[in-house]
């Protein structure tokens, strides 16, 4: 179906930041699968656990304990303050879970008309109904109409909309730490506390969906860590499995008992070749050394950004993220520039309009973070002179 456009390139194989092409053609990979492949294309261990657990045991239902899956839980729980965790194949899909899950968990524990979502300006939560009646842009919800009833926006790093737009029928709140698809706008550490203190004072479920900002990529396990909250309720995926598909659902204290038996379920999640993926690409992303190396990366790659923002005044307004999650918003639109920057050998994404979203693979090195700027230099000069 033509839904991701008119495509150009055949990709054929990877290694670290690099992938080629049908042709052998070379690029820097600063995408990396859209916050999917942390540890750059076919790092060895995630290849090694695809191949052992393949060869072991691929699939069974859920109906029976799975070592890796039980293996990943405990890891992911142990590293990121939280009590449980449920598993499934994709962002949207445990959005919609940690949706279903405070709904059950307003109208059971409170009263039946506390339902409401509060969700943001900017946001995307994913494409499946449910998610998709959180999502903020237009342009995704273009043509689905009518949404999922029950989902309130307020306006996003602004607690003075949430405290108007709240009433008592809110059962969660959920937001994004850093907005990704909305422009790489981080949530202030006010308003993540902000919103934590009302969640707890008002009895709501405070969600922090982490599907692209999590696992390790902005230097830390999970974006919320720098602000020092803790969540109820967690959604994970894209870099969760190494490039595999799979999500998670992570929730802490009562919040981790509300899907009882026959409450929620899939096929797939959870599955043991996910999980064997999924656990050896976390067990070196969680690591201290390798989250630090990480940090001090972002810290390089920001100021790479900056400078080449003061380079290019005409174009560039200036950068924001965290650690690998880094923004250069354009003063001009950017939708074009990642078929500009293709051709100097370079894989860029641009959203919401005027932003250039870098996602470098955590494992980049600095010689990478040098090359990737003289790309990008070559493809801004070309912009600027048309
Ligand atoms: C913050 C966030 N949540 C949810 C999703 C949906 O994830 P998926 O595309 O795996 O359904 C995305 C995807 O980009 C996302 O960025």
């Amino acid at each position: 179906m033509p839904n991701y456009g008119s495509r150009d390139v055949c990709m054929v194989r990877g290694e670290g930041a690099r992938v080629w092409d049908a042709d052998d053609r070379a690029y820097l990979d600063f995408v990396s699968g859209i916050a999917v492949n942390n540890l750059g294309h076919c790092h060895p261990a995630v290849v090694k656990a695809i191949q052992e657990q393949a060869a072991k045991l691929i699939h069974t239902s859920n109906g029976v304990l799975l070592e890796p899956q039980i293996e990943l839980a405990e890891l992911l729980c142990r590293e990121t303050g939280m009590t449980k965790a449920m598993f499934g194949n994709s962002g949207c899909e445990v959005t919609e879970g940690a949706i279903k899950l405070s709904r059950v968990w307003g109208r059971e524990g409170f009263k039946e008309s506390k339902h409401k979502i509060m969700v943001f300006t900017g946001s995307f939560h994913g494409r499946t109904y449910g998610a998709m009646s959180a999502t903020y842009s237009p342009k995704v919800r273009k043509g689905f109409d009518p949404f999922v009833p029950g989902f309130v926006f307020a306006e996003f790093n602004n607690i003075a909309d949430v405290d108007a737009k709240w009433d008592d029928d809110i059962c969660c709140v959920m937001l994004e730490t850093i907005q990704g698809e909305g422009g790489v706008r981080p949530a202030t550490t006010e308003f993540l506390k902000g919103l934590q203190v009302r969640c707890r004072e008002r009895k709501a479920v405070f969600i922090c969906d982490e599907v692209q900002c999590g696992m390790g990529r902005t230097g830390k396990r999970m974006a919320y860590m720098h602000a020092g909250v803790q969540p109820d309720v967690v959604p994970i995926a894209k870099a969760l499995g190494g490039g595999f598909p799979i999500g998670g659902l992570l929730a802490r204290g009562e919040f981790a008992d509300v899907f009882t038996k026959g409450r929620h379920g899939t096929t797939f999640g959870g599955n043991p070749l996910a999980c064997a993926t999924a656990l050896a690409s976390t067990k070196i992303i969680f690591d201290d050394r390798f989250l630090e190396t990480v940090w001090h990366k972002g810290l390089k790659l920001n100021s790479l950004l900056q400078a080449i923002a003061a380079e290019f005044p005409d174009l560039c307004d200036h950068v924001r993220g965290i650690g690998l999650m880094q923004g250069l918003v354009l003063k001009v639109n950017a939708l074009d520039i990642p078929t500009l920057a293709r051709k100097h050998g370079l894989i860029l994404n641009a959203t919401a309009e005027t932003v250039l979203r870098v996602l470098p693979p955590l494992t980049v090195t600095d010689g990478e973070l040098e090359e990737f700027g003289s790309k990008l230099r070559a493809t801004l000069g070309e912009v600027k002179t048309g």
